[in-house]
């Protein structure tokens, strides 16, 4: 296993890999890895020869006032965790190496990068985009892997794909959750106990509108008004940014639900931490 700093190494392991025939799977992290994280890079193993996970806190991503300088970083840790799993490469590079002095090209996703996270974190997509494209095209893999608590960066991501004929097959990967049903996420760190316990009424609440949905309820109006009720019932929620219900490809809103699937989402604020989930409605599934 190697920890690969500069791109162009990088680039010439992957293409000396595919010279000889092999697959090449890519899980694209920001680090600090969780049982989340680590079943991306055991979906991308069981679908490709060769696996490469990259370890990189993109500071395009953050807006003035979110967390880049406190989000938690540990590449000894991360290292270990990926060996155990059999990753072969890890490609750990810098901010200079992927953003260096008179960067100036942006990739700008247009509508769907305006709604919801879009909308309460501008630039955010545009900063994900950016560097997912860079690392894709210095990392050349078949198959990229994301997961599904993150829908709408998924659906961001196979939207660009689309648009700009990047040559990867994209994944949606199941969301992993604590036994409480709390999706696996490095900002869950931040959470003080009592608020961390707390966070179990999200998934709580999302399950409750989805059990409307499988009662038969097809406004999403009332679908979504449950959901906002319970989440604010919890008095350690400080601020509900959003419960949504959308289309998983264009995250435009749905008014009326038929068979699916649609988007439930939220995304709050409990104590300092911001946290976002979703479930899918979608008939015969439950
Ligand atoms: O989901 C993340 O961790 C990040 O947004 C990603 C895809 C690694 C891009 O920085």
């Amino acid at each position: 296993m190697e920890v690969i700093q500069k791109a162009a190494r990088m680039r010439a392991v992957t293409a000396g890999l595919r010279a000889e025939g092999k697959s090449i799977g890519f899980v694209p992290t920001m680090g600090h890895l969780h049982e989340g994280h680590l079943s991306l890079v055991r979906h991308s193993l069981e679908r490709s020869d060769e696996t490469v996970v990259s370890v990189f806190v993109n500071p395009a991503q953050f807006g003035e006032g979110e967390d880049f300088e406190e989000y938690p970083r540990d590449i000894l840790r991360d290292t270990d965790l990926l060996v155990k799993e059999g990753v072969q490469h890890i490609f750990y590079p810098t901010p200079e190496e992927m953003y260096p002095p008179g960067f100036r090209t942006y990739v700008e996703p247009e509508e769907i990068s305006r709604v919801l996270e879009g909308a309460v974190r501008p630039g955010h997509f545009r900063g994900v985009c950016t560097v997912v494209l860079k690392l894709l095209n210095i990392v050349r893999p078949h198959l990229a892997v994301f997961g599904w608590k993150d829908a709408q960066q998924a659906a961001v991501i196979e939207q660009m794909v689309r648009d700009l004929d990047v040559p990867v097959e994209v994944l949606r990967a199941p969301t992993v959750r604590e036994a409480d049903g709390l999706a696996m996420s490095s900002r869950n760190t931040f959470l003080e106990p009592e608020d961390r316990k707390a966070a179990a009424v999200i998934y709580k609440a999302l399950r409750a509108g989805r059990d409307l949905y499988v009662d038969g309820e097809r406004d999403a109006a009332e679908i979504r008004r449950k959901v906002q009720d319970l989440l604010e019932a919890e008095e350690r929620v400080r601020e509900v940014d959003y419960v949504a219900t959308v289309d998983p490809h264009t995250f435009q809103d749905v008014l009326k639900i038929k068979e699916g699937p649609v988007v439930l989402a939220t995304a709050l604020r409990i104590g300092k931490t911001r946290l976002i989930d979703n479930v899918v409605l979608e008939a015969g599934k439950d």
